[in-house]
């Protein structure tokens, strides 16, 4: 297994950041709704993307990836399992649900289970189906759904901790093929759900809406292949965000959508940092202040601040000046990354869905291990500001989510090292 070497560095210059994750994984969903073929630009090189190739493969799709394009094609499969032993390595593979109850009228996938970010249900992925029409049992850990012919519906996905992106995007995914209107009501609005929408309707799916709490699609009899580039990481970008506001260093954020980030910059501004955009030019400039200034942050739904972005920008508030706040709305249990971070000296007390940071003078470097993908990013934002040297196991995690990490933060100037 890899490990990061990271040592204390000052960083400077500009990095180039990757198309999402979390738009590609339910695009890659959606090319099971159509015999076309499918080009998908700007699709990052990821383990994650690797997991959900292998799936459609599995389901009959032929597949070709270089450059980050993504080529679909169909075979005209029926095949309509997505077995365990793939579905278990990643949560995002749930959304062939949708995609497969439309096209094949039957689908048989791998329930996901738990994770370390918490319990992670599926009840709103199997109401809003079951609203469209399908017989759903759940049989030996697979989720078994089928459907003669899915209806459209009202739906309403709202849900204890708010709205769910992939729920949204799988009941999207049933009705651009279900016979009549469908109207979803609460829907998630992330700009993953935007993209989603805005490829299915490059598909020739009648859909409008989406980005909005409701969402109304009419349904079509079949859809088209098309070309379609995949939106830039707003979750990286914030990532570099955290980077620069940990280390004290000016860094230009380039191929990002400055109007994704809002809420981010709302924080890093009370920080301290001075955030500037250009918007056309797709770039973010932020100046870090000398020294951070505490703050509480929520996280909530899009347009709220991302739970994506917590644990990085806790790892930011441990250099703070002051207590700070962190309230996860979210993910209630999304905090394994806080005893990594009290053992390289961190002052963070964890309680409910509340963690209290206490600034700190200095992080020491440690040996500590990444739990999951963002805990890992914020683990290496801490390995950066740390005195000594820090070395991060179990990197397989950053590796499902950020692309070229260690060379992109090289670039900047980052003491970062892999080894085997
Ligand atoms: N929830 C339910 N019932 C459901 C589904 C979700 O109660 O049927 C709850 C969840 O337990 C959670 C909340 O609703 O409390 C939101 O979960 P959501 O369904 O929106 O999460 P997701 O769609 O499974 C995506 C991202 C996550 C990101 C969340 C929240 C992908 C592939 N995953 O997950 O990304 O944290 O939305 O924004 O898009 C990551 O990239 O590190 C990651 C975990």
């Amino acid at each position: 297994m890899d490990k990061f070497i990271i040592a204390k560095s000052k960083l400077f210059g500009a990095v180039e950041i990757s198309g999402s994750k979390n738009a590609a994984l339910p695009i890659m969903a959606a090319t099971l709704l159509t015999e076309g073929r499918c080009v998908i630009k700007n699709v990052p090189c990821l383990r994650d993307i690797t997991t959900m190739i292998k799936i459609l493969e599995v389901l009959g799709k032929k597949i070709t990836f270089n450059n980050n394009i993504l080529v679909v094609e169909s075979n005209k499969s029926k095949k309509y399992v997505a077995p365990y032993r793939l579905v278990k390595t990643m949560r995002a593979s749930f959304c062939c649900l949708g995609p497969l109850l439309a096209k094949v009228k039957k689908a048989k996938v791998a329930l996901p289970g738990g994770c370390v970010i918490g319990p992670r249900p599926v009840n709103l992925h199997i109401k809003g189906l079951t609203g469209l029409g399908a017989n759903i049992s759940v049989e030996k850990g697979y989720c078994q759904a089928e459907a003669k012919k899915l209806k459209g519906n009202n739906i309403y996905l709202g849900g204890p901790f708010g709205s769910s992106v992939l729920a949204t995007a799988n009941v999207m995914m049933a009705a651009v093929l279900a016979q009549g209107d469908t109207l979803i009501e609460h829907a998630a609005c992330e700009p993953e759900i935007s993209s989603l929408g805005q490829f299915l309707r490059e598909m020739g799916a009648d859909i409008e809406g989406f980005g909005t709490p409701l969402i109304k699609i009419k349904g079509k009899k079949s859809l088209n292949g098309c070309e379609f580039k995949v939106i830039s990481d707003r979750i990286e970008a914030g990532t570099f965000i955290a980077v620069s506001l940990a280390t004290g260093s000016d860094i230009l954020i380039e191929q990002a959508v400055p109007g994704h980030l809002f809420s981010v910059f709302e924080v890093a501004r009370k920080m301290g940092a001075k955030i500037t955009v250009d918007n056309k030019n797709k770039q973010i400039k932020v100046k870090p202040p000398k020294k951070i200034k505490a703050v509480n942050i929520t996280t909530l739904p899009y347009p709220g601040f991302p739970t994506d972005l917590q644990a990085q920008f806790m790892a930011c508030l441990t250099k703070a000046k002051g207590i700070s706040l962190i309230n996860e709305k979210i993910y209630p249990d999304r905090f394994m990354h806080v005893a990594e971070l009290n053992r390289m000296g961190a002052l963070i007390q964890k309680t409910g869905p509340y963690a209290i940071i206490e600034g700190c003078k200095k992080l020491q470097g440690a040996e500590v291990q990444a739990s999951d993908l963002r805990a890992s990013a914020a683990l290496v934002v801490a390995g950066l500001v740390a005195e000594n040297s820090s070395k991060i196991s179990r990197i397989y995690h950053i590796d499902r989510g950020y692309e070229n990490i260690e060379d992109k933060l090289k670039k900047l100037g980052a003491n970062i090292k892999r080894i085997k």
